[in-house]
């Protein structure tokens, strides 16, 4: 079975052809940051725009790629949210479209969904039942994942994701967006111990999480002393233990309170080192393991949308001949 896979809910055009025998036969990848740097964050509206401008252009690149013609596919996975709605119309359009045209199924995809099974695509991939740890910029969850489209929500976050938690503490500390990997490249220059930032919500039972009140840390540390290099390596590296740290207590503690020992951790956070690993280590004193999508595929991508689209197309699944985008869409209310 191959299956296009079409990524566009944010600042990502993504596409991808996933081969149920060969594996990813192509990739193509155009993303957005340099468009929407000068805004200091996504602006919904270039973001449409941009998607309509790549999307063709990039499947006709996989196409060639895989030298595989529309005829050969046996379905188009788009993502069908959550997400920015008008980014998500364009992905959905065309891969509605495109289907109809190509007269094979289209199949709509939940973006935290094909996160969560991003691992798959790896050589060692995670067998079910397992938890999942979703750390992207809109979504900070934990899952527990019975199988594919079995999922029972955990906990989340009350207020900021902790890919957002990133990209607002850098932006005080000066770093541009998107600032999560650069905050990671600033910790690293950072001495430890010199601040010492909340690890919020860890020390009350339950599994969600709340990150907004790190940011706000971040402002008062930063006006409270010199504005130099080393202060803010200092700060970055407070925050990044904080974030990391808090996130594995949680992790720790929804592997304990569900007897599961196999974590998956996926969404743009996942690719941070520190967080890396942060969740080897716990994860080996548990007696338990934990994986990762390689880095390029923690962030947004078409491959993971094209392997959640084989899934669900494998399971007999496909969507009637209209389209709709779904902005907000809970995990755990998929079909
Ligand atoms: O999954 P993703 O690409 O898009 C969403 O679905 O939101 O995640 C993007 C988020 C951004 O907040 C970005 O700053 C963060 O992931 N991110 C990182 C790293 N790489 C990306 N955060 C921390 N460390 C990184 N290395
Ligand atoms: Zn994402």
């Amino acid at each position: 079975m191959r299956v296009l896979g079409i990524e566009t809910s944010c600042d990502e055009t993504g596409i991808a052809i996933y081969d149920s025998e060969k594996g990813l036969l192509a990739e193509a990848l155009h993303s957005q940051v340099d468009l929407h740097r000068t805004y200091g964050g996504v602006v919904p509206e270039l973001a449409s725009r941009d998607h309509v401008r790549r999307g063709v252009p990039l499947i006709e690149q996989a196409l060639a790629e895989a030298n595989c013609g529309g005829d050969e596919l046996d379905g188009i996975a788009y993502t069908a949210g959550p997400g920015l709605v008008g980014a998500l119309l364009v992905g959905t359009s065309l891969g509605r479209s495109l289907a109809y045209g190509w007269e094979i199924p289209a199949i709509a995809v939940h973006h935290m969904e094909a996160h969560l099974l991003a691992p798959m695509l790896e050589d060692e991939a995670p067998s079910f039942p397992f938890l999942a740890l979703l750390v992207s910029g809109g979504h900070t969850q934990l899952v527990q994942v019975n199988a594919p489209g079995d999922y029972q929500m955990l906990g989340e976050s009350l207020d900021d994701a902790a890919g957002e938690a990133f990209d607002k503490t850098a932006k005080l500390l000066g770093l541009g967006y998107p600032g999560g990997a650069a905050m990671s490249e600033l910790a690293e220059k950072g001495n430890a111990g010199r601040f010492s930032f909340p690890r919020p919500m860890t020390n009350k039972p339950g599994l969600d999480f709340s990150f907004s009140g790190l940011k706000t840390h971040a402002l008062t540390t930063v006006k409270e002393n010199d504005d130099d290099e080393q202060t803010r390596a200092d700060i970055a590296l407070a925050f990044v233990e904080a974030v990391v740290d808090t996130l594995l207590i949680k992790c720790r503690r929804a592997m304990q309170e569900t007897g599961l020992s196999t974590l998956v951790a996926a969404g743009g956070v996942s690719a941070n080192k520190q967080l890396r690993a942060g969740l080897q280590k716990m994860c080996a004193d548990q007696g338990g393991r934990v994986y990762f999508p390689r880095p390029e595929f923690c962030t947004d991508n078409g491959a993971m949308i094209a392997y959640a689209g084989f899934l669900r197309l494998q399971a007999g699944q496909q969507e009637a001949l209209a389209f709709a985008a779904y902005p907000r869409w809970p995990l755990t209310q998929i079909k």
